[in-house]
């Protein structure tokens, strides 16, 4: 685990102190509201561990992918008000992030007040991490708190260029991700299994070779099971499938051999003729008898049953992607089924289980399954890095 402070190494006592804590506020947003706030949520211990010692809070964020331009629809005005409600707080908007606007308010704010920094991606020196910007943004701060592990893959002036110029810390969501993280592949307990779904194995190619290496169990479904089915001759029919990908495929499986991974293919599946909420044409088959017209859109329930009983063997698993159609009936049912699985042997002291990454939460969530789990990430492409075994940029910056 890679050394680097916490809020625990900072003075009881901040007043006076301004804190630049570098959150992710990028909200999904329907009708010019916040629809879900966990990331909010997920920042909330830190910032107010931050105001209850006496800090004046300068929330930094990006929102939406602006290209180092104002653009009056991505202000993080328009998440003030969900960052109050969460928060219990008033916070100030300030349209700046850095020079004199910035001092003015800071001028105005008391100990233990929050201010909102506009978007940090309207300046082009963020994506450029720019040394001048980001000394302009440091020049404000006494401190820099990193709470915002889901961006932490991008080596930018706000989530890597600062670390380098003030006192750092990672905030409470940041370390809690790490810790989580560390848990899963730095240091797991053995032995492992990654559950790898999704739909195309070229998003994943990096994934899977890294946790080939790392893990005793790969379970790949979703449409890049199809690939690697195809791969050993398999006829998959119509299903979704990259046939130029059967070579990789291979290689991934050669590989894992020599590792002494097991990788886990599904036995029976659930196929269809159209890809619709409970077709007429749907069937479970044996992989080995899906028809030219059908496709597979879901593991069935030996598969399920099976790779059940490689998690009862596990003591760690780390989840990434659903096993089938989830958002359509009843092509979720694997992966209820397999999370639910996970989510009791977790309940029941046996499973470390960490999940993360784009549809993951919402397939966990839609198990019923989330809050069962040791932790569940809530970063997209960070998560999905740091499982290709990347260094990323904003957790390194904080451990030099
Ligand atoms: C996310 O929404 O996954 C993070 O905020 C990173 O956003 P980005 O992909 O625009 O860098």
């Amino acid at each position: 685990m890679p050394g680097f402070k916490t809020l625990d190494d900072l003075p009881a006592d901040l007043a006076g102190k301004v804190a630049l804590v570098r959150v992710d506020l990028n909200l999904p947003m329907k009708d010019g509201s916040a629809t879900d706030v966990t990331r909010v949520e997920a920042a909330k211990p830190t910032i107010l561990e931050l105001t209850d010692k006496g800090a004046k809070v300068l929330l930094l964020a990006h929102f939406g992918r602006p290209k180092g331009q104002r653009n009056s629809t991505m202000s993080t005005s328009f998440i003030q008000d969900a960052v109050e409600d969460v928060l219990g707080k008033e916070v100030m908007f300030i349209s700046e992030v850095s020079g004199p606007v910035v001092e003015q308010s800071l001028g105005i704010l008391r100990n233990g007040d929050i201010g909102l920094l506009d978007n940090v991606r309207f300046w082009p020196g963020e994506e450029a991490n720019d040394p001048e910007f980001a000394r302009a943004m440091a020049e404000h701060g006494d401190i820099y708190v990193n709470d915002a592990f889901s961006a932490a893959h991008r080596a930018h002036a706000s989530t890597e260029g600062l670390a380098h110029l003030l006192p750092s810390y990672a905030g409470r969501a940041m370390e809690a991700e790490l810790k989580a993280l560390d848990a899963a592949l730095g240091a797991p307990k053995q032995p492992v299994a990654a559950v790898v779904g999704g739909a195309k194995v070229s998003t994943k190619l990096d994934v899977l070779q890294n946790l080939v290496g790392k893990v005793q169990h790969l379970i790949i479904g979703g449409g890049m099971a199809n690939t690697f089915l195809a791969a050993r001759a398999v006829d998959v029919g119509k299903s979704l499938c990259e046939h130029d990908l059967t070579g990789t495929a291979n290689r991934i499986m050669d590989e894992a051999d020599h590792a002494g991974c097991t990788v886990h293919l599904p036995y029976d599946v659930v196929v269809a003729k159209e890809f619709a909420a409970n077709p007429d044409s749907l069937r479970t088959c044996n992989v080995h008898e899906v028809e030219a017209d059908e496709m597979i859109l879901d593991l069935g329930p030996q598969a399920v049953e099976a790779l059940g009983d490689v998690l009862k063997t596990c003591r760690t698993v780390v989840w990434n992607g659903p096993l089938g159609a989830f958002e359509t009936e009843p092509f979720d049912a694997a992966t209820v089924a397999l999370a639910k699985t996970a989510a009791a042997l977790t309940e029941g002291g046996s499973l470390t289980s960490v999940a993360g990454g784009g549809d993951t939460v919402a397939a966990l969530a839609h198990a019923g399954a989330k809050d069962d789990f040791t932790f569940v990430s809530t970063a997209g492409g960070a998560f999905l890095e740091w499982m290709e075994g990347r260094e990323l940029p904003g957790v390194a910056a904080l451990s030099s």
